[in-house]
């Protein structure tokens, strides 16, 4: 594995890079893709090779036997996560975006309300919204730089038409892994406002070192309102594979989501399956080790590049890859900072209030690429804002 090679992208359907032009105007022959969370590296060997073998063999049949796929996802969760699992609690789905979806879809009815603690992930509020539901934002609160909870507050939001919540755990974006007291707090939350508990662990692999995620389901309370999520797709940079996990241990919400997933006809695809498989593995774990040290020593980079800028504040990422950044102290109207960092620094970031309240002074940098292009794009953005020195 080698992290700091620089893989060219530009033509192969790259969503990060073939369509910076027609999102931003930015061209990738000398801009930079800090957007889409995928990243710029190749993923362990052993999902080459799944892949590889089944080109050589050269037929795309349906697929059938999942006992080893459902095994290795078990092994994985014990393993990595200290989580016990049967496989008849896995289903997957065509990514989580579409998990999310499915659980909106068989747990509320249009009209209800979902919470989510904002700023959040964007692709939670336009399903919830296209689904004809309404999002509850629940303000995360920016303590020096770091997100917290406040449940005495959302209590007091709470109208009784919310059903579900959705938890980002590890959060996206600002990257904080919740505490076991944070997580019991939703939990108690969840239970006093009756809500289903969905918890997106998509992020829960990419852990900085020094942090420990815990999983939803080793809190209490939650056995009997919880949906877990978790994919090989973030960790492994397999995201155009497009499954997810969706975990459920309750035997009464997963015969509603079954019946759902029956309902809409949904079945994944071999290739999906067979890099997942492949991915849950000794061989796989040991490059995810890698993978978190090195982004951790790309943050640090970054971190300190962005916060020699006046005014400019980089939270400090316990878990994910989308650096979370703040523009408030520049004094500058979002329009003018997102001008600097797009136009001058020519680098295409997610602006800040896609991700709810919350979100109006920052701007997500992902920062998954080899450094030496983090480097360069550190570079760029202290000269696009050099007057401020
Ligand atoms: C919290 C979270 N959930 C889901 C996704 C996307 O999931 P998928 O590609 O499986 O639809 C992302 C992607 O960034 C994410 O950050």
């Amino acid at each position: 594995m080698n992290f700091d090679e620089i893989i060219d992208r530009r033509g192969t359907h790259s969503d990060k890079w073939d369509m910076m032009q027609t999102k931003y105007g930015i061209s990738p022959q000398d801009g930079i893709a800090m957007w889409v969370a995928d990243m710029d590296f190749r993923p362990p060997a052993c999902v080459t090779k799944a892949i590889e073998g089944m080109a050589r063999h050269g037929i795309y049949g349906y697929y059938g036997d999942d006992r080893g796929y459902r095994a290795a996802i078990q092994w994985w969760m014990a393993e990595r996560h200290g989580w016990q699992i049967e496989p008849e609690w896995i289903f997957t789905t065509h990514g989580l975006v579409n998990g999310t979806a499915m659980c909106v879809d068989t747990y509320t009815e249009p009209g209800d309300a979902v919470v989510l603690f904002t700023p959040v992930y964007h692709a939670f509020a336009r399903v919830i919204n296209a689904a004809g539901r309404e999002v509850r934002e629940c303000p995360l609160v920016n303590h020096g730089g770091r997100y917290e909870m406040d449940f005495a507050a959302y209590d007091a939001q709470m109208t009784g038409n919310e059903r579900m919540l959705i938890l980002c755990s590890p959060h996206n974006p600002g990257g904080r892994v919740w505490s076991h007291a944070e997580l019991q707090g939703v939990a108690d939350f969840a239970r006093r406002h009756d809500l289903i508990l969905v918890s997106d662990e998509i992020h829960h692999d990419l852990v900085m070192p020094g942090h420990r995620h815990i999983p939803m389901a080793h809190i209490e309370g939650t056995s009997d309102r919880l949906v877990m999520m978790t994919a090989t797709t973030k960790t492994f940079n397999i995201a155009g594979a497009h499954l997810g996990n969706v975990i459920i241990a309750d035997d009464a919400l997963r015969a509603r989501f079954a019946t759902r997933m029956a309902a809409m006809g949904l079945s994944p695809n071999s290739f999906g399956l067979s890099m997942a498989e492949a991915a849950y593995s000794p061989e796989g774990a040991a490059w995810v080790d890698a993978l978190c040290a090195y982004l951790d020593g790309t943050r640090t980079i970054f971190d300190a590049g962005m916060n020699a800028i006046p005014g400019v504040k980089s939270m400090p990422l316990e878990a994910t890859y989308l650096a979370w950044v703040d523009f408030s102290g520049t004094g500058m109207e979002a329009a003018e900072f997102t001008r600097r960092v797009e136009q001058e620094a020519r680098i295409c970031v997610n602006h800040g209030p896609t991700f709810g309240t919350g979100g109006e002074t920052f701007l997500r940098f992902n920062i998954a690429t080899p450094r030496a292009r983090v480097a360069e794009a550190v570079e760029r953005l202290q000269a696009a804002f050099a007057d401020l020195q």
